[in-house]
């Protein structure tokens, strides 16, 4: 596989890419971007060094007309009279249009973008064209290239962090340790204009800051996901430590903490693609998924595939889908969440051949993909799995979950007292757990909670009675179910890791 480019080298590749278009002799290239004011400095920039001497970047706008800083030439607000004036210098220049594709409906407009491309053949003449979207009319299709500025990357970030740090007239003291890069990397998928607007907020009035930033930046993410509502956003409100049991899991997510931090990338490690975590219901896999969201410190979204089968945009799922996997990639690093991928992958009724389809790109991007979308599926009906989403390579790895044995149980029994402001000492956890074997996770904290009703209801704190009573009324659902659970054990133990 590919060697994927640096995060740092985001900026500069594409500094190359334009390099290589002008010595090329491109005359119109189309940059994909929403930050205008960015790709104007770095064609500024570009100008002054790209040939021995340097040349003038020339602007256009329909407001402002075509200028180099001066005044602009006579009626050039006109984007036909534009175009003429760059066919008509001499000299070699750079030219940046901006919101042209507002004209694509003209044609004189498209025709003239065609002379320009000839007459400029030859010519050390190149105009870009900034446009929020990718399309080109299709007469200059092939003529023109097309390429993406990249949202900025690490340095830029952090230079804009700084910047935004000593702003004031004292700057602010950031106590962040280890967590610095995380703060930067969760800071990548914003544009320029954004990463400066939150900075700025998070500093604003601040003598020192802490770890507490990253959670502020992530609600600025938040509202980019919010804006294409295919995505749901969900907060951090998990915790590693608010699950009893699945030690091995959690070791395998603090092994892997360090994955998403620059030295892993320079050291030649590829970040974690994701987990698949199958097991019996009510023992904690969804409350997993979002642990490892707040553990890592990225914002966790959820992909429901049954938003993109209804295909929200334009009527088509395959249209959906990528929208939504942009969307993850411009917020990335990020935790995508499918729950229940096994009801994804059959679809609603009649709708089995567009879930294979979709599902199918699905697995493809996630094969090949660049960004650190970690995917964290979930999955009860394991053996309903197709095995292509089991192969390896697909996910890093597999885990089961299975029921909580004696020990994870007392130490649910402990997390749920705890949650609940009471003192796990003042309890036989030891006892209580060797009375509920069976039970799973979900069963533990129903218990808790029916015995606090109890206590609340008699006006008294909660005590070991209450918890026995509550433990007498359950059957768990593996007694009702062993026969299932049996199944489900055996496909597991050939198949995935044991999580606890
Ligand atoms: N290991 C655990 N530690 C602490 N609480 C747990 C654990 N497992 C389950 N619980 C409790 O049970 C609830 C349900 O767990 P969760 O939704 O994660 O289960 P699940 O495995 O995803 O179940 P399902 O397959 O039904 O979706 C949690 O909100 C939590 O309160
Ligand atoms: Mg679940």
């Amino acid at each position: 596989m590919q060697k994927q480019p640096t995060l740092e080298g985001r900026a500069a590749a594409f500094v190359e890419q334009v390099r290589k278009l002008v010595a090329a002799r491109y005359s119109v290239v189309s940059v994909h971007t929403h930050e205008e004011e960015r790709l104007e400095r770095i064609l500024g920039a570009l100008a002054q060094r790209l040939f021995t001497k340097p040349v003038p970047l020339y602007l256009w706008s329909v407001t402002e007309g075509l200028h180099d800083g001066g005044e602009p030439a006579a009626g050039s607000d006109d984007p036909l009279v534009a175009l003429d004036v760059v066919i008509s210098h001499a000299k070699p220049g750079l030219y940046l249009f901006r919101d042209l594709h507002r004209f694509y409906d003209d044609a004189r407009v498209v025709r003239r973008l065609r002379d320009v491309h000839r007459a400029l053949r030859g010519a050390y003449k190149t105009i870009f064209i900034s446009t929020p979207e990718a399309r080109l009319p299709p007469e200059v299709q092939k003529e023109a290239a097309v390429i993406d500025l990249p949202l900025p990357g690490m340095p830029e970030m952090e230079a804009l962090f700084e910047a935004a740090r000593t702003a004031g007239k004292r700057a602010v003291e950031v106590d962040l340790g280890d967590y610095y890069d995380a703060l930067l990397r969760g800071s990548l998928g914003l544009t320029e204009e954004e990463a400066r607007a939150a900075f700025a907020k998070l500093l604003v009035g601040k003598k020192t800051v802490g770890r507490e930033i990253i959670d502020e930046l992530y609600e600025e993410k938040r509202t980019i996901v919010r804006r294409e509502g295919i995505l749901d956003y969900i907060p951090p409100r998990v915790r590693l430590e608010d699950i009893g049991g699945l030690a091995t899991l959690k070791d395998w997510l603090r092994q892997r903490q360090r994955f998403f931090a620059r030295e892993a990338e320079e050291f030649g490690l590829d970040p974690p693609k994701g987990v698949l975590i199958t097991g019996i219901s009510g023992c904690g896999k969804s409350m997993a998924v979002q642990a490892i969201s707040t553990f890592w410190r990225m914002p966790l979204i959820r992909l429901d595939m049954n938003r993109i089968y209804a295909g929200v945009i334009d009527n088509s799922p395959e249209a959906t889908l990528e929208r939504a996997i942009s969307t993850a990639e411009a917020i990335a690093p990020c935790v995508m969440w499918i729950d229940e991928i096994e009801t994804a992958l059959v679809g609603t009724q009649g709708m089995a051949s567009v879930a294979t389809r979709v599902f199918s790109s699905f697995l493809t991007w996630m094969q090949e993909k660049q960004h650190m979308v970690f995917v964290a599926a979930t999955a009860n009906e394991i053996d309903q799995l197709p095995p292509e989403l089991l192969r390896k390579g697909r996910f890093d790895e597999i885990f089961f979950v299975d029921l909580p044995n004696e020990a994870e149980r007392t130490d649910i029994f402990r997390v749920h007292l705890d949650k609940r402001g009471k003192d796990a000492a003042d309890f036989d956890l030891v006892s209580l757990s060797k009375s509920t074997p069976n039970f799973n996770g979900a069963e533990i904290e129903q218990i808790v909670l029916a015995g606090m009703y109890t206590a609340f209801d008699q006006g008294r704190e909660l005590i070991m009675k209450d918890l026995y009573r509550s433990l007498g009324r359950t059957v768990p659902l593996a007694t009702t179910m062993s026969e299932r659970i049996k199944e489900i054990k055996r496909w597991a133990d050939t198949r995935a890791v044991k999580a606890c």
